[in-house]
C-alpha cells in the first residue's frame, strides 16, 4: 500500500555510514547508501547498465560519484550518468541513470522521505528532545514479522505478564490494565496505571520510534526499520546521563543483552500474527487495554 502522506523514515544507523557504500533493503527495495560531498545519497542498489550491486562499488575520490563494481560506470548524488570509462565518446543518453531518493542525516540516522513530496522544501525530521543531551549505547537485530505488528508488541502492556513471564512480566500476574492515553507532537503516549497513578509509559513518534523512560537518567528506544513485508530492522538505543567514562561500552552490551533476552520471548507471537500488515487486519476485535494499539492504527491509517 502507498502513503498517501509523506514522512521521514529513520532507516539506518548513521555509524554504518562511513566512506565505502552501504547496501540495504528497505521497504522491500535494495537500496544503496553512500556518502558525496553534498551529503548523502540513497538510491536503487542496482546498476542501469548489467544490474550489478551499486554497493560493491567505490565512491570516488572527488566524493561526486559512485562507481560500479563491474564496467566502472559514475553516478552522480542527483543519479544520473556521468562516465561510462570504456564509452568515452558515447553521449550518455538522459535517462541512463538512477532515481535519488530524498534522504537526509540527523540524530545519528540516515532518514528517508517516503510517500508524496510537500509544497516546497522537505520538513526537517523531527528529533526527540529529551535525548538530546544525552549519551547511548546503541544495538540492532532482525524481526521475522511485519514492522507494523512489531511496533503493536512494544505498545502492548496486557502481553507482559503471558510472553514475559520470566523476564519483564514476571510480577504482572493477574494484574487489571488500566491504560491512559495522551496526545503527543506527531504520536501518543500511553500510560499505564496502577492505584490511579501512571506506573509505566511508553511513547510513540509517526512512523517508527517507541521509547520508554525507565527515569529521568535513563531512556530505552528502538526504531522500527520495514526491510520487507516479512522482516523489520529494530535498532535500540539505551540513553543515560550519567558521566562515568567507558559507559557506553557497557550500554551497548546492555542494549544488545536486554533486546534478546526479552524479545526473543515475543519473535514466534509476532511471527505468527495474521495477517501482517496490521492495514488489512479489519476484522480484529480489540478491547479497552488496546488503546495504545487502536492509537497507532489511527495514526498509521491516516497516512495510508
Ligand atoms: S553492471 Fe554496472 S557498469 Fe556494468
Ligand atoms: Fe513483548
Amino acid at each position: 500500500m502507498k502513503p498517501v502522506k509523506g514522512s521521514w523514515w529513520p532507516v539506518l544507523d548513521a555509524a554504518e555510514l562511513g566512506r565505502k557504500p552501504v547496501g540495504r533493503v528497505r521497504f522491500g527495495e535494495p537500496l544503496v547508501f553512500w556518502r558525496a560531498a553534498s551529503g548523502v545519497v540513497c538510491m536503487p542498489d542496482r546498476c542501469p547498465h548489467r544490474g550489478a550491486a551499486l554497493s560493491l562499488g567505490e565512491v570516488s575520490p572527488s566524493g561526486d560519484a559512485l562507481a560500479c563494481p563491474f564496467h566502472g560506470l559514475e553516478f552522480g548524488s542527483d543519479g544520473r550518468c556521468t562516465l561510462i570509462p570504456v564509452e568515452q565518446d558515447f553521449a550518455i543518453p538522459e535517462d541512463f541513470g538512477l532515481p535519488a531518493y530524498p534522504v537526509t542525516e540527523a540524530d545519528g540516522y540516515i532518514w528517508l522521505w517516503r510517500g508524496p513530496l510537500p509544497q516546497g522544501e522537505l520538513p526537517v525530521p523531527a528529533q526527540h528532545p529529551d535525548t538530546q543531551p544525552m549519551q547511548y549505547g546503541a544495538s540492532g537485530g532482525l524481526w521475522h514479522a511485519h514492522y507494523t505488528r512489531c511496533i503493536e508488541n512494544v505498545c502492548d502492556f496486557s502481553h507482559l505478564p503471558f510472553v514475559h513471564k520470566t523476564t519483564i512480566g514476571r510480577f504482572k500476574k493477574g494484574w487489571q490494565t488500566t491504560i491512559e492515553m495522551e496526545d503527543v507532537a506527531g504520536g501518543f503516549r500511553a500510560h499505564l496505571l496502577q492505584d490511579g497513578r501512571s506506573h509505566q509509559s511508553l511513547e510513540f513518534l509517526y512512523p517508527n520510534r517507541w521509547l520508554l523512560r525507565l527515569n529521568r537518567r535513563f531512556m530505552f528506544g528502538l526504531v522500527f526499520v520495514p526491510v520487507d513485508d516479512e522482516h523489520t530492522w529494530v535498532y535500540g538505543r539505551s540513553w543515560y546521563d550519567l558521566p562515568v567514562p567507558g559507559l557506553k561500552w557497557l550500554m551497548n552490551g546492555y542494549t544488545r543483552l536486554s533486546q534478546y533476552l526479552v524479545f526473543r520471548e515475543d519473535w514466534p507471537i509476532v511471527a505468527s500474527q495474521v495477517p501482517g500488515d496490521v492495514l488489512t487486519a479489519t476484522d480484529e476485535k480489540l478491547l479497552p487495554s488496546d488503546a495504545p494499539v487502536l492509537a497507532y492504527r489511527k495514526l498509521h491509517r491516516s497516512y495510508y
